[in-house]
């Protein structure tokens, strides 16, 4: 059974249809890569199946629940790291670790072992009794991720993790996402293609809210006859063609 499964999921604002009726599923365990150009509805999609916004049609699955029934069954056990960073900037890095791990059902003993853990993992235990918001950007998305992956979900998504990252610090994560692959579930946003390329089991890709394209990075390559990642992504970005493999 699909982990994730979309039914005619849409949004619309007013008229404009920024979510188009999308139809596909993700497999569990899948690292599945959500791309498309600024605008394309990816964030929105990605709010829709947290819960965070409502649909205007349509429906989603997840772990056999539907986000428009019982979206509180479904919460507990997916976490997001969002676009704009969510962390409490008053509190200090572990702070921030250990409240949310508190929230998600940790006894004060367990969130202080897994803050730890990711604070190794995230390169953050130099910073621990920092004020999060005395981090740089860079360290401030880390520390994002490290409050996603604190509450051990099984749905995780990330809408652009790498943002503003530098180059050792974006492959590091990078590195830290590869050991996570056929764990956790991953839906990731990226407008880095070597990302996607480098990671992705499946890549879907919308453009103004539908559906261009899913399959692997060799099955896009293929059917747009290109030559690199990129050449295909274009190709469908502009249009040419629509590839479901
Ligand atoms: N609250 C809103 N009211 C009206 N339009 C909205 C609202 N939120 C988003 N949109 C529109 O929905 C479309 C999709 O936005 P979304 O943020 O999902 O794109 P995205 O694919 O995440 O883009 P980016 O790569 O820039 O993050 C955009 O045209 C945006 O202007
Ligand atoms: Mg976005």
């Amino acid at each position: 059974m699909p982990i994730i499964q979309l039914k005619q999921l849409t949004k619309k604002y007013k008229d404009a249809i920024v979510v188009n009726n999308l139809e596909f599923s993700v497999k569990d365990g899948e690292f599945f890569a959500l791309l498309g150009e600024n605008g394309a509805g990816k964030t929105t999609l990605i709010s829709m199946l947290c819960g965070i916004l409502a649909p205007t049609n349509g429906d989603a699955i997840l772990l056999g629940e539907s986000i428009l029934s019982n979206v509180e069954k479904i919460k507990p056990k997916i976490n997001i790291s969002p676009q704009e960073t969510a962390i409490a900037t008053n509190l200090t890095v572990r702070e921030n670790l250990e409240f949310i791990a508190g929230i998600y059902g940790s006894s004060k003993r367990e969130a202080k072992i897994k803050a730890s853990e990711m604070l190794e993992l995230f390169h953050l235990t130099e910073k621990e009794k920092a004020k999060a918001k005395t981090l740089s950007g860079g360290m401030q998305r880390r520390l994002n991720l490290a409050m996603g992956l604190i509450t051990n979900p099984q749905i995780f998504f990330l809408d652009e993790p790498t943002l503003g990252l530098d180059v050792r610090s974006r492959r590091e994560l990078w590195g830290n996402l590869a050991k996570l692959k056929g764990k956790t579930t991953i839906i990731l946003t990226t407008h880095y293609l070597e990302e996607a390329e480098e990671l992705a089991d499946c890549i879907c890709i919308l453009q103004r809210g539908s559906l261009k394209a899913l399959g692997t990075v060799d099955e896009l390559k293929q059917q747009t006859n290109a030559e690199s990642f990129e050449e295909a992504f274009l190709a469908i970005c502009d249009g040419e063609v629509d590839v479901y493999a």
